[in-house]
């Protein structure tokens, strides 16, 4: 909801049918927010470039057909990581920084959590 309600225009895939309709009723009335159900892998490619694309749908190394979906300077934000951990070691890590199109950096959110927010280089 916070991306939703500040972005110009959004999409959200959601391949759970229930969580897709828990979603679509906290949606409701937000016109530039289009919900697909679905696999985004299936989805998301007609639709691309994307400036912004928020990662929460599973294991981003197992997904590297995520940055094709980017435009040149365009920004790939995975949350849920614990602070401070080595890259090396780290699956997560070791693809966002280790990845040739990509310019990632670590961003502490809370003591307890960060988030790795990579940018395509152009
Ligand atoms: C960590 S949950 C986040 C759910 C929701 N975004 C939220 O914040 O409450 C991850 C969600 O990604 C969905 N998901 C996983 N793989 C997906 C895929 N390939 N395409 C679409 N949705 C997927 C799961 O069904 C699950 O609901």
């Amino acid at each position: 909801m916070a991306i939703a309600s500040t972005a110009a225009s959004l999409m959200t895939v959601e391949r759970d049918r229930e969580r897709a309709a828990i979603a679509r009723e906290r949606l409701r009335g937000l016109e530039h927010v289009v919900l697909h159900v679905g696999d985004w892998r299936q989805i998301l490619p007609a639709h691309r470039p994307f400036d912004f694309l928020f990662f929460d749908a599973g294991v981003i190394y197992d997904s590297p057909e995520v940055v094709d979906l980017l435009a040149p300077g365009g920004l790939l934000v995975k949350d849920d990581m614990t602070p401070g951990r080595p890259v090396e070691g780290d699956p997560v890590r070791e693809f966002l920084f280790g990845h040739s199109q990509l310019v990632a950096v670590e961003v502490i959110t809370t003591p307890e959590t960060a988030a790795i927010v990579a940018a395509k280089r152009g």
